[in-house]
């Protein structure tokens, strides 16, 4: 980690463990840029429930863009490099992307993150996401930058054992949560949100992470 990069944030970044940091309202002066490139992809690749290898529907709607994207089916969960729903590649991951979750990375203390593809949830009130380790990318030095956009959230940051007890960390419009290093594989999840209505996003929450999955 890079202590000096942390300071630029002064006490507004929230170390929360080793390697992971919440980044308050780091992407609030540029949620607009960010809804405009996110438009175009969800049109070329809408929202679609996925299921568990085992069958079961994944109650978060997803979306990808970037050169791969992450799907889960009877298969198993991987990134495959075209969108099962269209046949088409995935649509491309927009530089603004790209650029935020560099520097998000960075003021946590991880230098030259090159995001390759971002994973789209869709919240609804009453959506919760299990605990699950993300470990289908292939270099696991490299971290997760979040961004969360419309309600709260509360984001369960676990252990390495899917049994360790959780932290609850409160996710904003505008928060961006970044885990690497030994944090990478610590188990993750999302409390059901409550219902409610963003003054921007409505009655929803979008949330994207980053990953370099190549
Ligand atoms: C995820 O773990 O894929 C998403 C976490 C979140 O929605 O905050
Ligand atoms: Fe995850």
């Amino acid at each position: 980690m890079i202590q000096s990069d942390l300071d630029l944030f002064g006490g507004q970044t929230q170390r929360l463990a080793s390697h992971t940091v919440l980044l308050p309202g780091l992407v609030l002066e540029r949620v607009e840029s960010l809804l405009d490139v996110l438009r175009p992809v969800l049109r070329a690749a809408p929202f679609r429930h996925m299921s568990t290898p085992g069958g079961q529907a994944i109650g978060v709607p997803v979306s990808n863009c970037g050169t791969l994207g992450w799907i889960s089916d009877a298969r198993g969960y991987r990134y495959t490099e075209h969108d099962p729903l269209t046949g088409a590649p995935w649509p491309a991951l927009p530089a603004l992307l790209v650029e935020v979750a560099a520097q998000a990375a960075l003021a946590a203390g991880f230098e030259h993150f090159l995001a390759d593809t971002c994973l789209i949830n869709h919240y609804l009130p009453g959506t919760r996401l299990s605990l699950h380790q993300d470990r289908n990318e292939r270099d696991f030095s490299q971290p997760i930058v979040s961004i969360s956009l419309g309600l709260p959230a509360v984001f369960l940051l676990g252990g390495h054992a899917r049994n360790e007890a959780t932290q609850r960390v409160p996710l904003n419009h505008g928060d961006v949560l970044v885990w690497g290093g030994e944090d990478r594989l610590r188990f993750h999840g999302v409390l059901p949100i409550k219902p409610g209505e963003h003054p921007r996003m409505g009655a929803r929450r979008i949330n994207l992470t980053l990953r370099k999955a190549r």
